[in-house]
């Protein structure tokens, strides 16, 4: 299904973004752009913003950002072709008969059609479950104490006892077996030919942030072995960069969030208003799940499972969600095995409770290497102690180990002076190792600083090369596209820079060229740089440092990438220092 780049831009531009976002959201005007309430994630001051000139909305807040296409696509749950054909609507325009193109598209029809197919898949498992043959489906999620509503809102489905159901749905439907083999649904043996990977299961659709479903899990009925099936990767679902009912958490107004491990736990808590509950698919968690969360939240709970896989999973789990920023506690769940089963059993203020109760990250970490020492020997427990005064000891700041020092003493009971002295034996013997192990820490730290300043610089640049017409002659002297040190962002710039060529800056439409919708984030985090400057004279300024900074970058990429007995190279290499030197010198005015 094809439009042309006319006919999007054209959908496009007859869809002013601030008429269209109003009647979402209530916007109120400041300076050049709108502002309002994040309809992404949940805030109480306004960091939303529509810029009419762009014909962008970009949250300063979760970083949701795009055009007007992004944004319905985003709001509504819309296809693109859906969101293509919802807008042309509103403005009016009859859409010309989708055209079947070019190889130049495949990637990006690829996606949309694998979404289109989960999509038609979830709506057929979601009516089969409320058809006769769902009967058992629907009394097993009946019994398991869900709501009608919950298995609405997160869509839960039954794939019929045939293994060839959905296969010839789909293929009713028009879909080639080259694309149901994309989809993740199917499965292909050489006696049986191609046949549904999910059949006789209860079916939990899995939907990105943006409630798109991007595969599915399945499970049995009964104690039949595996008891989940999963999709496996397609170009629409990676497992670790998704989380089970993030859609719906990042929208709730708490300020932590409850990660645990199965499908049925974040449904039954969201069920018993704990909707800011999430899961990993089927998979540890990783840093990019971290990331992702950090997003959203500051804080976790983790209520992993009790048993012994849920504690090894917390210990992996603490560690990488410190790197990525959060702070992290762990709720107990005994003697219930899963947040499921604790809510039946207690119901909700019982597990309400156990959230405020959960423990600091540190102290669990602590409580489960007291397990590995014979706590009834003194000699096994000073070693106890001194392992945890190792670890106190790692905290950088003084503050913070008094703080645990204290905490420890008061959890395990010994003295607040004695652990304290421990604490400052392995300081100082420890320094020389540690010191080094912080430097290091440090030198990464100033590496990902340095990389997040260019990163940042560029951004500046692209976004003032749209707001001041006046600025392209002097940064296209100096700054190619090809300068630029992501693969995205030269793209971005490339565009960017033809249209300036053309005098027709349009950024709403350089997203167009993006289907994936972190990309479509990411351009609009390039037109949305901002720095706190007041007067002009200061802008000018930093305007100039901006230029030399990303020059000076690319020159000193350029010269570590350089083939030494590449002459023509060296020279264009001396040229480009002597222009930056230019710079320097260089009068700007916007
Ligand atoms: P659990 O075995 O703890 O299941 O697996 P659960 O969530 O308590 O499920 P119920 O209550 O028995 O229905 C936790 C998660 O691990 C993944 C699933 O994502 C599941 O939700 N899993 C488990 C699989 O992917 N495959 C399996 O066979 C089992
Ligand atoms: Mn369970």
């Amino acid at each position: 299904m094809y439009y042309s780049d006319d006919v999007i831009e054209e959908v496009r531009s007859r869809n002013d973004i601030v008429d269209v976002i109003s009647s979402y959201v209530k916007l109120k005007r400041q300076g050049s752009s709108y502002f309002g309430l994040c309809p992404f994630h949940s805030e109480k001051s306004p960091s939303f913003s529509v810029s009419p000139g762009k014909q962008m909305y970009y949250c300063f807040g979760c970083g949701a950002g795009g055009n007007v296409l992004t944004f319905v696509m985003e709001y509504e749950n819309f296809t693109f072709p859906e969101a293509m054909k919802f807008l042309a609507e509103r403005a009016g325009m009859t859409l010309p008969e989708e055209e079947y193109s070019e190889e130049a598209r495949r990637q990006r029809d690829l996606k949309e059609r694998v979404r289109e197919i989960n999509k038609m898949a979830a709506n057929y498992f979601y009516y089969m479950l409320r058809s006769p043959q769902g009967e058992r489906a629907l009394a097993y999620l009946k019994n398991r104490g869900l709501s009608d509503e919950t298995m609405k809102r997160f869509g839960l489905g039954y794939a019929g006892q045939y293994s060839d159901a959905l296969y010839r749905y789909l293929r009713g439907k028009g879909i080639s077996d080259q694309l149901l083999k994309e989809s993740g649904l199917m499965q292909v043996n050489e006696r049986q030919g191609m046949y549904d990977k999910f059949w006789n299961r209860v079916m939990f659709p899995i939907m990105d942030v943006n409630n798109r479903v991007i595969g599915f899990g399945g499970r049995v009925m009964g104690d039949a072995k595996p008891k989940y099936l999963n999709s496996p990767e397609t170009v629409i679902f990676d497992k670790s960069r998704n989380l089970y009912g993030l859609n719906y958490a990042r929208t709730a107004k708490k300020r932590y969030m409850l990660v645990c491990e199965g499908y049925m736990d974040v449904i039954s808590m969201h069920q018993a208003g704990f909707t800011n509950a999430v899961a990993s698919l089927g998979t540890a968690l990783t840093t990019q799940h971290a990331t992702l969360l950090k997003r959203y939240t500051d804080e976790v709970i983790l209520t992993y499972d009790s048993d012994e896989a849920g504690i090894r999973a917390a210990l992996r789990a603490i560690p990488m969600l410190r790197e990525a920023g959060i702070s992290t506690r762990v709720l107990h769940m005994e003697p219930y095995k899963d947040p499921d089963e604790f809510i039946k059993a207690l119901g909700t203020e019982a597990f309400q409770q156990r959230i405020d109760q959960a423990e600091n990250s540190f102290l669990f970490e602590l409580s489960v290497l007291q397990k590995s020492y014979d706590m009834k020997n003194p000699d096994g427990k000073t070693r106890f102690f001194q392992a945890a005064a190792a670890r106190i000891a790692e905290f950088e700041q003084e503050i913070e180990r008094e703080n645990y020092i204290e905490a420890v003493a008061g959890r395990f009971q010994i003295s607040f002076e004695g652990l304290r002295k421990m604490v400052m034996s392995v300081l100082m013997q420890g320094v020389p190792q540690r010191k080094q192990a912080v430097q290091s820490v440090q030198q990464e730290k100033k590496r990902s600083e340095k990389a997040d300043g260019i990163r940042r610089s560029q951004q500046l640049i692209l976004t003032w090369l749209v707001e001041y017409p006046n600025l392209y002659g002097t940064v296209s002297r100096y700054i190619h596209p090809e300068d630029f040190s992501d693969e995205l962002y030269r793209e971005v710039a490339l565009l960017l820079y033809e249209q300036r060529e053309k005098n027709e800056v349009n950024p709403a439409q350089i997203i167009n060229h993006f289907s994936d919708a972190e990309q479509q984030r990411t351009v609009a985090q390039l037109f949305n740089a901002q720095v706190k400057i007041e007067k002009p004279r200061e802008l000018e300024k930093a305007v100039q440092e901006t230029i030399y900074k990303v020059v000076e970058q690319a020159i000193g990429q350029k010269s570590r990438e350089l083939d030494p007995t590449d002459m023509k190279g060296l020279q264009e290499l001396v040229d480009a220092k002597r222009r930056l030197q230019e710079i320097r010198r260089l009068h700007i005015s916007l």
